[in-house]
C-alpha cells in the first residue's frame, strides 16, 4: 500500500507519541499497557515509514533508541559545571561531624534540613537538553572533562529523548544522575551470556560501566541500563530546594529516587543510613550507601566545597563487601550440561555479615588475565544477592615462586577429557554419565522454576546418586518401588523417605512448560520455554520441528534452534520422555478453557504488584491461570483483584481510585487452596 507523504506525517507522529507513553509507562512507572509483541508492531511500522521518508525523521524519534552507527572513539567534553564528587565516611561518628560542621558554617538557629538519597551503585552520567531536546550524554571522566557518549546514552529508555515544555519543566538544562543496571537484569544478561559461552560480568556496576563505552549502540540498546536523575542545574528558575527539584525531574519524565527523604536532624539521618543498610537487598538494584544533603541551595551555595567535594552533603557508605583473603586452591564444578566452573577456595573470611569459603573465578580467560595464582591474596566481593567473586590480586603481597594456573585436561568427576571450542568461554566434560552432571540435572529438575519437589536438595541427590539409585530425572518416579533402598541410606526413616515420595507424587500435576524447562535442554531457559510451548504445544509436537520450523518461532535463534534440534534426535532423550510421559508426566500443553471452567478463580482478572513471600511472580501467575484467572500487567477498570504483595508500586494508588478489590498474599492463598477440599 502507498502511503502519501501528509498521511505518513500525521502517522509518524501519532506513532511516535504512543511509543514515548508506552516507553514511559514501562519503565518509568513500571505499569504497561501493552504487550511487549504489539510495542514492537508499533516501532516496526515507525522505523518502516522513517525509512520510507527520512524527512520525517525526529531527532527524538522512538527508533532513535535502537541505536545508530558504531562510534570510533568517543570526543572528549568539557563540562559546563565540573562534576564533583562525594566526600565519604563509613561511620555514625563522622557524620555527626559532618552535621556539625554544616551548623558550624551557618548563622546559628537558622532552620536547616537534610535529603536523604540512596547512593546507586552505578555510573555517573551528565545530560545536556536544549529546547527540550537531548543534546548530550557524557560519563564524569576526571569531573572537568568526560568521554560524549550520547549516541549510547539515547538508547537508555528511562533516560527523555525531548523533555515536553510545559510549567513545572525546564527544557534547557543539564540533568545528572547515575546509570544503573538491576539485579536481575544482570543475571539475566549473565545467564545468557553463560550458556551462549561468552564471558560473564563480575557486577551491575561493571557491567554497567563496560556498556556505557561500548562502541556499537546497537549492542547498548539490548543490555538493560538505566538512569536515575539526583541533580537538576539550569539557568532558568527551578526551586530552591533541591528536594523539590528531585520531583520536577519526576514530572519532566525521569526516573527518580523514590525512596528520597527529608529530615530535620542528624539522628533521624543517622537512623535512615542504618535502616538501608539493614534493607539494601529489598532494592532491585545494588546501592552502597546514601547520600546526604542539605537541601536549601542558597546554603548550599554559601557553604561551598573545598577541593573536588561540595561541604553540603557526604555520602554515608555501607560496611564494606570486599574484603582480602588467600586463596588456598581451585576446583572445578561440572554444571548439568557438563560446563565446568572453577571455584575459588578461600581461607575464610567475614564479608557483610556472612562467612565466605567459595566464590567465583568463572573461567580459564578469567584466571588469566587477572594472572590469579593458588597462594595469592585475593580480594573477594559480595554484592547483592549473587554468589561471592574473586575480583583482584594483590600482586604486591604475592610470594615468591608461585606458579601460574594451569586449566586441568581432565574432569575432576569422572576422568573424561575435558575439551573448549574456540568460540566458548568455558570447558565442557561430555560424558553424559558424569556423577556431577547427573546431580546437576536432578536438582534442576527439582528446582523451584521445574518441578520445585523441596525434599530433594543437594545433599540429598548427592545421596541417591551415590546410591546409584538415580542416574537421571525419570529414575525419579521409579523410587516408590524402591522404599527399601531409601530406607537403608544414612539417617533416612519413614518419615523422611515418605515425605520425599509425595514430593515426587506432587510434581506429577506440574504442566507441562514445567516439564520442558526441567529437562533441561542446553540453552532453553524460562523465557524461551514459554516461546516454544506457545508454539508447539507438546513434545511430540517439538521432535516432529524441523530446523527450519524452529528458527521461524519469534526470539527462537539458530543456537536455540540447532540445541533443541539435537535434543530430541538423541535416541536417549526420548527413551527418557517416554518414560516420564509412562510415569504420568505431562507432556502437552493443558487446553487451558478446560482448567478454566473449572478453576476456582475462573472468569476473574488479576494483578499483582510487590513482592509475594512464598512463591515467585511466574509461578503465581500460573497458579492464578490453573484456576482459570487471568494476570495482566495494568490496572484497569477491568481487573477484579490487585494482589498486594510487600513493597508494592503505584498500582494501590491506581486500584484505589479505581476501586479495585486488593488482596494480601494469604488470601490469595486461600482462595488457591480453596479448590483442593
Ligand atoms: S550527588 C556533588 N547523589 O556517587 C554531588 N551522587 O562521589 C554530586 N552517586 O560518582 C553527586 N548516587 O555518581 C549524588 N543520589 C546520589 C548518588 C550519587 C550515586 C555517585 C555519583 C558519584 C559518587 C559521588
Amino acid at each position: 500500500m502507498k502511503v502519501s507523504p501528509t498521511s505518513a506525517a500525521a502517522r509518524v507522529k501519532k506513532l511516535s507519541a504512543e511509543l514515548h507513553r508506552h516507553d514511559r509507562l514501562y519503565y518509568v512507572l513500571a505499569e504497561p499497557e501493552i504487550s511487549d509483541e504489539q510495542y514492537d508492531a508499533l516501532m516496526r511500522e515507525l522505523q518502516e515509514l522513517e525509512e520510507t521518508f527520512p524527512a520525517l525523521r525526529a531527532p527524538d524519534s522512538p527508533t532513535q533508541r535502537v541505536g545508530g552507527a558504531p562510534t570510533k572513539e568517543f570526543a572528549t567534553v568539557r563540562h559546563s559545571v565540573q562534576m564533583l564528587s562525594l566526600a565519604n565516611t563509613y561511620s555514625e561518628e563522622e557524620i555527626r561531624d559532618f552535621d556539625r560542621r554544616v551548623r558550624s558554617l551557618l548563622p546559628p538557629a537558622e532552620k536547616l534540613q537534610y535529603v536523604c538519597e540512596l547512593k546507586f551503585d552505578g555510573v555517573s552520567l551528565t545530560l545536556r537538553y536544549a529546547g527540550g531536546l537531548l543534546q548530550l550524554g557524557a560519563t564524569r571522566g576526571d569531573g572537568t572533562q568526560g568521554d560524549d557518549v550520547t549516541n549510547n546514552v539515547r538508547t537508555i529508555r528511562t533516560i527523555p529523548l525531548r523533555i515536553p515544555p510545559g510549567k513545572g519543566s525546564v527544557t534547557d538544562c543539564e540533568v545528572r544522575g547515575e546509570v544503573v543496571m538491576f539485579r536481575k537484569d544482570f543475571q539475566r544478561m549473565n545467564e545468557e551470556r553463560l550458556e551462549a559461552g561468552e564471558k560473564t560480568f563480575i557486577n551491575p556496576r561493571n557491567s554497567t560501566a563496560g556498556t556505557l563505552k561500548l562502541q556499537d549502540p546497537k549492542i547498548v540498546a539490548a543490555r538493560p541500563l538505566r538512569f536515575f536523575a539526583y541533580a537538576l542545574l539550569a539557568d532558568a528558575k527551578v526551586p530552591e530546594r533541591h528536594s523539590d527539584r528531585l520531583a520536577m525531574l519526576g514530572k519532566m519524565g525521569f526516573l527518580v529516587d523514590t525512596h528520597a527523604k527529608r529530615f530535620g536532624t542528624i539522628e533521624d539521618v543517622v537512623g535512615h543510613w542504618k535502616a538501608w543498610e539493614a534493607q539494601r537487598e529489598s532494592l532491585p538494584f545494588d546501592i552502597d550507601g546514601v547520600v546526604v544533603k542539605v537541601d536549601s541551595f542558597a546554603q548550599q551555595e554559601r557553604l561551598g566545597a573545598i577541593a573536588k567535594s561540595p561541604r553540603w552533603a557526604i555520602a554515608c557508605k555501607f560496611a564494606s563487601r570486599s574484603a582480602e583473603t588467600l586463596l588456598r586452591g581451585i576446583r572445578l564444578q561440572v554444571g548439568r550440561i557438563g560446563t565446568i566452573t572453577p571455584v575459588a577456595d578461600l581461607e575464610p573470611v567475614f564479608i557483610g555479615g556472612t562467612t565466605v569459603s567459595r566464590a567465583s573465578l568463572y573461567n580459564e580467560d578469567y584466571i588469566r588475565e587477572l594472572d590469579i595464582r593458588v597462594g595469592d591474596t585475593v580480594i573477594v566481593e559480595r554484592g547483592g544477592d549473587v554468589i561471592p567473586k574473586v575480583t583482584g590480586v594483590k600482586r604486591d603481597r604475592r610470594p615468591r615462586g608461585l606458579k601460574k594456573f594451569m586449566f586441568p585436561k581432565k574432569c575432576p568427576e569422572c576422568g573424561s577429557s575435558l575439551h573448549r571450542l574456540p568460540e566458548e568461554a568455558h570447558y565442557f566434560c561430555d560424558n553424559d554419565e558424569c556423577p556431577m552432571q547427573i546431580r546437576g540435572r536432578i536438582l534442576h529438575w527439582a528446582s523451584r522454576g521445574a518441578m520445585d519437589i523441596q525434599r530433594l536438595g543437594d545433599a540429598v541427590v548427592d545421596q541417591l546418586v551415590t546410591a546409584s539409585l538415580v542416574k537421571n530425572v525419570a529414575d525419579l518416579y521409579d523410587l516408590h518401588q524402591k522404599k527399601d533402598a531409601l530406607l537403608s541410606m544414612e539417617r533416612w526413616g519413614e518419615k523422611s523417605a515418605q515425605k520425599l515420595l509425595d514430593g515426587i507424587t506432587q510434581s506429577l500435576t506440574k504442566p507441562y512448560s514445567r516439564v520442558l524447562y526441567g529437562i533441561g535442554i542446553r540453552h532453553v531457559g524460562a523465557g524461551v520455554v514459554n516461546v516454544l510451548c506457545d508454539a508447539f504445544p507438546s513434545a511430540a509436537a517439538l521432535k516432529e520441528a524441523s530446523l527450519e520450523e524452529l528458527q521461524a518461532v519469534h526470539d527462537v535463534g539458530p543456537r536455540i534452534a540447532a540445541s533443541v534440534h539435537a535434543f530430541f534426535r538423541d535416541p536417549q532423550h526420548t527413551r527418557l520422555l517416554s518414560r516420564l510421559a509412562k510415569a504420568g508426566l505431562s507432556l502437552a500443553a493443558e487446553k487451558k478453557k478446560r482448567s478454566a471452567a473449572l478453576g476456582a478463580l475462573s472468569g476473574m482478572t488479576f494483578v499483582l504488584t510487590g513482592t509475594l513471600s512464598s512463591m515467585s511472580r511466574p509461578e503465581a501467575q500460573e497458579r492464578i491461570e490453573a484456576q482459570g484467572g487471568k494476570v495482566v500487567t495494568a490496572v484497569s477498570k477491568q481487573v477484579r483483584v490487585l494482589v498486594v504483595g510487600e513493597d508494592p508500586g503505584s498500582k494501590v494508588a491506581k486500584a484505589e481510585q479505581l476501586g479495585v478489590e486488593m488482596w494480601d498474599e494469604q488470601h490469595l492463598l486461600s482462595m488457591l487452596e480453596k479448590r483442593k477440599g
